[in-house]
């Protein structure tokens, strides 16, 4: 049952608009407000995509030149019909599968799920997920974390790891997989994109960077189809995010920029469209942006049914078609392909032609080479096999050579590092008086539904009400071996105080109980663990904590006046309860991964002193988010799902700022148990005249390398002032002139470092200002431009606790 709510959760939910009641969730707080498209007969300037062809070609730019001969010497050995098969996927053990050429000793291509661990596995380990780790603002451990799951992708034979994600950027706060991605901010975004995928290749796995672009909200990612037979007629298309040029540029195109230049083997394209034309058929996002403006050299593998045409798609940039079949989400092999013997009879016809095919085939096969997948790769563990639920036994078309060893183990000593992460992670929103770190408390009363075990099975794959969770739902869990409850780690913990532990974990019953009775005297502390479920597919009805989470603090904190809050969250809640006096402590752990217990006992404890800092904004109120998902299209035009994103730049912090908002926790915030001072800021001019338009140099992977020269180095002294020792985050936020053109947002992130620190010592910390970082998307002229004037540069804590400013002046009038 659980794997049948899998793939539908998963895979192949319904576009359903947003009806299912999940979660038993009180609505009081909800604000999930309903957009309604704009009238589709006055699209103004959006509702085209403009056609850029025809494809370019890779040339194996930017150090793969090698590998890229390997990949043409290869191509000229493939009939046509070998060549579509190269491009198209088959039914087979992996969630995607590329079949082997035996004659050429090609084994193909295995291609598994997802962005924070193998998922279609058994031993291997569930991460931290990315808002997670985004979390953590730590360069090196999103590269471990990168590198730890790569090796395990590779040990089980998979060659392409599905991970890692910038779309959803988090445009909006209910979008149901932000949780997935990191931050709701290209910057913060594009570092945890490249230091993912330079830690998943160097492990040996290629990444695949995703989703491509524009992929901010789940409903109606997919066209609602007629489903009576196997042709299926599409009823109503995707909903089409319409994108300005500049905002593309400068938010959603950004972070996929930082991973281009890291080399990422492969973009996934998304299922939606974008200015009225799918995403996977783009030639303007696809052949345009990608290819072209960012000089990718990888290849652009379709999201499982997002193919919507065969030669469109071909010429459009499209390179690999995956699962392959038709019909919707591309499940029925049966059916035919847009691609496959379609493929093959497009170029047999001469409506594509052969170099367009091999060059898909030269861009699969290049970071293939590159990698050294060609030697000893690990064989694909038969394990996989039998947990694919996409594309089970019964559907394989084809013979697939299952000999290697069954279920390895591959999570290694990854735990300790999963622990790591998620403690290091955890951000600390509130600490009264210190009521945190714990000190030897005699007497610890655990309450809410996330203390516990699970009662619902392995697999995360829809909202349970006993448990803990460690991972949201859909093609981006991970099927846990273990996972450690906080109910179970803090009675372990406790047990070296000879502390008493009392618990309470049925929501319902704290919420309409009066606690006090539950103890012969007060306890010392009240752990209060609650959770929050997002999935793919679905977006998030609200943005409160699950199964009346206010209520079970609200009744805890009115007999406990040392309430301390820990949500497992899928990402943003409001949090009316912060001001309550006796809610002294409040910890967002996000998605924590198996060692969940472990890793907030660390913290509670200060064993590890938590450095986390929000990747994105907490609002007083629901209501004070913008740009919702268009959820509420009650017309029936084909056409009629249109996402407009009026709000441009104007996301999360961005927003909040241009609006003078007050709120509750501000993008960047996080406390710890030591106190820091930044002091000294410093800009240094690295090159000494700088023009306001880049040099046009050959596009390298990630674009004009122009684009990517440190122009200042900026410094501040960074002290810890408390007693014990913390790291921080130092945040650089920069302010373009006012010569910057209209709608430029008044802060920035363009730099953040994480430093340890001990008690009393202090470290210059620098960031690197590179061109991008002081540039603007300019429409006219298609270039990112330095606009002439005086920026100002801000260092602190947070994007509104900026403690050090100075300005310079690159270009002068
Ligand atoms: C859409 O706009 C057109 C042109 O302004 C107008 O004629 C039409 O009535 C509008 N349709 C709706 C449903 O508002
Ligand atoms: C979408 O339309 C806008 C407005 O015309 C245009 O600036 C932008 O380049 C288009 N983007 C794509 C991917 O078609
Ligand atoms: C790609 O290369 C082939 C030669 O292999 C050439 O015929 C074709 O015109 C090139 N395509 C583009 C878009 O440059
Ligand atoms: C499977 O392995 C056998 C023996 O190594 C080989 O002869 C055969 O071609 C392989 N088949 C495929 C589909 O890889
Ligand atoms: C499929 O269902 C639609 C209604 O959604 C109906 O109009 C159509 O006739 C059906 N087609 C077949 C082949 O049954
Ligand atoms: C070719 O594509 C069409 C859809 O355009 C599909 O109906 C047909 O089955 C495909 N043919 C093959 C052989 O896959
Ligand atoms: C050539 O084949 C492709 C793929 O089947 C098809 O879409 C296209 O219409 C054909 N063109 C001609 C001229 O027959
Ligand atoms: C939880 O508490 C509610 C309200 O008291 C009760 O109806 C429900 O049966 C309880 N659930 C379990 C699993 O004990
Ligand atoms: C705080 O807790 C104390 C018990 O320790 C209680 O008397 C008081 O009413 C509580 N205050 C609030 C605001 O709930
Ligand atoms: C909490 O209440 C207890 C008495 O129940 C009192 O001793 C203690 O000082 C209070 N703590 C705070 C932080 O107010
Ligand atoms: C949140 O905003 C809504 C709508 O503006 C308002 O009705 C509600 O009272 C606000 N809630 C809080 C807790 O301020
Ligand atoms: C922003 O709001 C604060 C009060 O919340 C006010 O003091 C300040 O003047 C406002 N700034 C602007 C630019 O409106």
């Amino acid at each position: 049952m659980a794997i049948t709510q899998l793939v539908l959760s998963g895979l192949l939910a319904a576009t359903v608009v947003n009806g299912q009641s999940f979660d038993g969730t009180s609505r009081s707080e909800s604000a999930f407000s309903y957009v309604q498209p704009k009238n589709t007969t006055i699209l103004g300037a959006y509702g085209h995509s403009p056609a850029v062809l025809p494809s370019p070609n890779a040339t194996g730019s930017g150090g793969w030149d090698e590998a890229f001969s390997k990949a043409q010497q290869f191509v000229a050995k493939l009939t046509i019909e070998e060549k579509a098969d190269m491009v198209t996927g088959q039914p087979g053990p992996c969630v995607g599968n590329i079949v082997a050429i035996p004659r050429l000793g090609f084994p193909g291509l295995c291609l598994q799920d997802g962005p924070l661990a193998i998922r279609v596995a058994d031993y291997a380990s569930v991460f931290a997920a990315g808002v997670t780790v985004a979390s953590t603002w730590d360069r090196d451990l999103l590269y471990k974390r990168g590198y730890a799951m790569g090796q395990e992708f590779k040990a089980k034979g998979a060659h392409i790891a599905l991970s890692p994600v910038a779309g959803p950027l988090g445009r909006s706060a209910y979008a149901g997989r932000n949780w997935e991605g990191f931050a709701a901010d290209p910057y913060l975004t594009g570092v945890a994109m490249e230091r993912t995928i330079r830690g998943h290749q160097d492990a040996g796995v290629q990444a695949t960077a995703k989703h491509f672009i524009g992929n901010e909200q789940e409903t109606q990612r997919n066209p609602t189809y007629d489903s009576n037979g196997t042709i299926t007629d599409v009823i109503q298309e995707a909903v089409s995010a319409n994108i300005d040029d500049r905002t593309m540029h400068e938010l959603y195109l950004w972070p996929f920029a930082n991973a281009v230049r890291a080399r990422a083997s492969s973009l996934m394209c998304s299922y939606q469209r974008l200015n009225g034309s799918y995403a996977c058929e783009n030639s303007k996002a696809l052949n345009g942006l990608l290819k072209e403006e960012l000089g990718f050299q990888g290849y652009v593998m379709s999201d499982w049914g997002g193919t919507h045409s065969g030669v469109a798609s071909i010429e459009g940039g499209l390179d690999m078609n995956m699962p392959g079949g038709l019909g919707p989400y591309g499940t029925i092999p049966e059916a035919g392909s847009f691609f496959g013997k379609n493929v093959t009879y497009a170029v047999n016809n001469g409506t594509v032609d052969e170099s367009r095919v091999d060059d898909m085939i030269v861009r699969i096969m290049t970071p293939y080479y590159w990698l050294g997948q060609d030697k000893d790769y690990p064989d694909v563990d038969p394990s996989s096999a039998d947990l694919n639920t996409f594309s089970p036994r019964s559907t394989w078309l084809r013979e697939f050579n299952l000999t290697g060893e069954r279920s390895r183990d591959v999570r290694g000593n990854h735990a300790k590092l999963i622990r790591k992460l998620a403690a290091e992670a955890t951000v600390l929103l509130k600490n009264k008086n210190s009521a945190l770190p714990l000190k030897a408390p005699k007497s610890i009363a655990v309450f809410g539904n996330d203390a516990g075990e699970n009662t619902m099975g392995p697999v995360n794959q829809a909202t349970f009400e006993y448990g803990t969770l460690g991972s949201g739902g859909g093609s981006g869990t991970g099927r846990f071996t273990y996972l450690v409850s906080p109910l179970d780690a803090v009675k372990t913990r406790a047990k070296k105080d000879n502390s008493l532990v009392q618990y309470w974990l049925n929501n319902t019953n704290i919420a309409t109980s009066t606690v006090s009775g539950f103890w012969p005297s007060t306890p010392d502390v009240c752990l209060v663990f609650l959770k929050t479920w997002a999935e793919e597919g679905a977006d998030r009805e609200h943005l409160s904590i699950d199964y009346e989470g206010n209520d079970v603090v609200e009744s805890v904190a009115k007999s406990c006046n040392n309430t301390i809050v820990v949500t497992h969250s899928s990402g943003i809640n409001v949090l009316p309860f912060a001001s309550n006096p006796n809610v002294t402590a409040i910890l967002a752990a996000h998605y924590p991964g198996q060692e969940s217990g472990n890793s907030i006992v660390d913290v509670l404890y200060g064993d590890v002193n938590p450095a986390g800092h929000l990747p994105y904004t907490i609002a007083k109120n629901s209501s004070d988010y913008n740009a919702p998902p268009t959820t509420d299209v009650s017309t029936k035009g084909a056409d009629d799902w249109q996402s407009w994103f009026d709000e441009k730049l104007e996301i999360d912090y961005r927003y909040f700022d241009a609006q003078n908002i007050s709120v509750q926790y501000e993008f960047g915030f996080g406390l710890s148990y030591t106190t820091f001072n930044i002091s000294d800021i410093q800009a240094e001019a690295v090159v000494h005249s700088v023009s306001s338009i880049p040099e046009e140099r050959p596009i390298q992977p990630g674009g004009n390398p122009a684009l990517w020269e440190t122009l200042y180095d900026v410094t501040v002294t960074v002290t810890n002032s408390g007693d014990v020792r913390g790291a921080t985050v130092p945040q650089l936020y920069v302010t373009f002139p006012d010569s910057a053109p209209e709608g430029t947002p008044l802060k920035q992130l363009r730099g953040f470092e994480k430093v340890s620190l001990a008690p009393g010592e202090s470290r210059d910390v620098s960031f690197e200002l590179m061109r991008r970082d002081l540039s603007y998307w300019d429409i006219v002229s298609q270039k990112w431009l330095i606009p002439e004037g005086e920026f100002t540069l801000r260092v602190g804590f947070s994007s509104r606790d900026l403690k050090e400013v100075t300005k310079i002046t690159p270009v002068s009038a």
